[in-house]
């Protein structure tokens, strides 16, 4: 059976049961930028899970693309992977516990409509109780059961605690008790292990989770469970890698048709095969592509920083193993027929995908440099002992750390790879501070989000006047874009000094010599009008309602500062409102005239416009 067969076994066997399809949603959450990415299939739908009405009804089923990266040093192994797709069926308030665990046993086992999985080879972990919820004997009992209608002997149920049975994301939102089904992959395993042996299987991945049902009773607010909720849910999930790999009978993810012909790829390709290094480039390239596809750009801090970092690992890893010869294209042709069915859009993006690993393998490559003057910097400290600084930053904490401040110094100001400054480091025999390196990267995330937060510290040199005329001018031309161009222009970059301004916004094409002209001609149209400025505080949800321009994955308080041009009281029709705290001029009529100096791509489906006031 193969994947394609498995995703739609699922979906039919649930829509069977009265569930209705609902598509993915994309792996960026929507108007939640406090997550990165979608983690699981109950992400996008938590609003239903907590009481609302879902259009589709109260029992829905999907395969939802996820990423998960707090496992990224796992990948490689048989299991761990960033990217996957979950499985998952629920009810709002509909069924619950019996019809749950039996449906998931049936798809799991059944060799008509399911997946004829060995009954024989299943074990299952249910919670064993806390302040919280008591001890789930109401689902042992299911599975009891379950087990002796099937003559399935042994003992085969394991009381966990919450760490292992509870499930929540994050520490808010909707949560409770969960049972997980494993499978043993060996089929060696004796009936009737202890919890020990299960447990020392598990470690040894020689029994692996396939499937999670989550019984969503409760509510959780910073980290505590405070109640029930108006509603029972059903939340499962279940990783169509790993299930591919039971049911292939494969040793590994990277071993089922999901993976077996990057694999091949990659290791027809590289001089100095390795598996590991091979798992952690199929994992990664696969996942940079998905985001890519999402609409991910790699930069220094949040989801493109995720996706930056992922290439740079493939950069790095690629040369480990000396992948040579290849094309980015062939990559992603591989990765396309595995996926065409499902998720046809990956080569909508191709160019786009081309684009950015080209571009992000010239920034990687050109700092290697950099790296060997940190190599012949460490080695001097080694040597004489030196403290050496970089800003203010000493390189090592004591004579065998090096600090952690002073590896994201250089990867922040001259984009020198962590991950190679890391090995050289360890190479030479140093310890390294990765919890310092983590609080860094952090800070810097958070500097970066107030910088961008609307306060506009990080887009503008000083307040003199024709900076701050050129800052009204800003507003004017990012709603002249949107005009003109089309509302799905984005702004994704700003920078004012007092001679010019630039703006750096999403557009999938050059813009023409005549559109060009219209935005010049629309903007200057505003200035002559002598539009009004306006400042007004206002709660964030009303902001947004009224569509004011926001900073795209920045974080923003309860009330904040909105920007109104034109027209008179009217504020909510003006011509352009952004989330920004300012400063600008009081009227457009002392502006002068806009002209655009100069319009350019400097990413894959990103433009920049320098322009004037003349
Ligand atoms: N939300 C549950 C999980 O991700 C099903 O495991």
């Amino acid at each position: 059976m193969d994947s394609n067969e498995i995703r739609s076994r699922f979906l039919k066997f649930f829509e069977a049961r009265g569930h209705k399809i609902i598509p993915s949603a994309s792996l960026v959450p929507e108007n939640d930028p406090s997550v990165l990415f979608n983690t699981a299939g109950m992400q996008p739908l938590v609003p239903y899970l907590m009481g609302q009405k879902h259009p589709g009804g109260t029992r829905l089923v999907n395969v939802q693309k996820c990423v998960r990266t707090q496992d990224i040093d796992e990948v490689g192994d048989k299991t761990h992977d960033t990217f996957f797709e979950m499985m998952g069926n629920w009810s709002l308030g509909d069924y619950f516990k019996e019809d749950a665990i039996k449906w998931s046993y049936e798809f799991l086992t059944s060799k008509e409509e399911g997946l004829g999985l060995d009954p024989r080879r299943l074990y299952v972990t249910v919670f064993e109780g806390d302040e919280n919820a008591p001890r789930d004997e109401e689902l042992a009992g299911i599975w009891q059961e379950i087990f002796k209608k099937n003559n399935i002997s042994g003992e085969r149920i394991y009381f966990r605690p919450a760490d292992k049975n509870w499930w929540s994301v994050g520490d808010n939102g909707p949560c409770g008790p969960d049972t997980e089904m494993f499978y043993d992959l060996t089929g060696k395993l004796t009936e009737g292990m202890t919890l020990e042996e299960y447990m020392k299987a598990d470690d040894e991945q020689r029994v692996v989770e396939i499937w999670n049902d989550v019984f969503m009773e409760y509510e959780k607010k910073d980290g505590k469970v405070i109640r029930k909720l108006k509603q029972k849910n059903v939340d499962t999930g279940s990783g169509l890698e790993r299930v591919v790999m039971a049911v292939q009978g494969k040793d590994s993810i990277f071993d089922t048709d999901l993976f077996a012909p990057i694999m091949d790829l990659i290791k027809e390709k590289s001089v100095n095969y390795d598996l590991r290094s091979a798992r952690i480039i199929a994992d990664h390239f696969r996942t940079a592509v998905f985001m890519i596809t999402d609409g991910v750009i790699p930069s220094n801090t949040g989801r493109g920083y995720i996706l930056r970092r992922l290439l740079r690992r493939i950069f790095t890893k690629s040369s480990i193993i000396e992948l040579s010869n290849y094309t980015c294209k062939e990559f992603v042709d591989v990765l396309y027929k595995i996926y065409s069915k499902n998720y046809p859009e990956i080569y909508e993006k191709l160019n786009d995908i081309i684009a950015i690993f080209g571009e992000e393998e010239k920034i990687f490559e050109k700092p290697l440099d950099g790296v060997e003057t940190y190599r012949l910097d460490l080695l001097e400290a080694m040597k004489f002992g030196v403290i050496k600084k970089v800003g203010n930053i000493p390189i090592l904490k004591d004579k065998n750390t090096v600090s952690g401040l002073y590896i994201h110094a250089l990867f922040a100001m001259h984009g020198n790879p962590m991950d190679l400054m890391i090995g050289v480091a360890k190479e030479l025999g140093f310890k390294i501070d990765e919890n310092e390196i983590n609080e860094a990267i952090k800070k810097h995330q958070e500097l970066s989000r107030s910088a961008s937060a609307g306060m506009f510290k990080g887009g503008l040199a000083n307040h003199d006047e024709r900076t701050i005329k050129l800052h009204t001018a800003h507003h004017l031309l990012l709603a002249a874009l949107k005009a003109v161009v089309g509302e799905n222009v984005k702004q994704r970059g700003s920078n004012i000094t007092e001679r010019r301004l630039r703006i750096d916004f999403l557009c999938d094409h050059k813009l023409t010599d005549e559109e060009k002209k219209k935005v010049e001609d629309w903007v200057n149209d505003k200035i002559q009008k002598g539009l009004s400025v306006t400042r007004r505080e206002l709660p964030l949800h009303l902001a947004k309602k009224i569509g004011a321009e926001m900073e795209f994955g920045a974080k923003y308080p309860d009330t904040v500062s909105v920007y109104f041009i034109g027209p008179g009281e009217e504020k909510y029709s003006a011509v352009s409102k952004e989330f920004c705290g300012g400063p600008h001029v009081t009227n457009t009529g002392v502006l002068g005239t806009f002209k655009i100096q100069k319009e350019e791509a400097i990413a894959a489906g990103i433009r920049r416009i320098k322009a004037v006031l003349v």
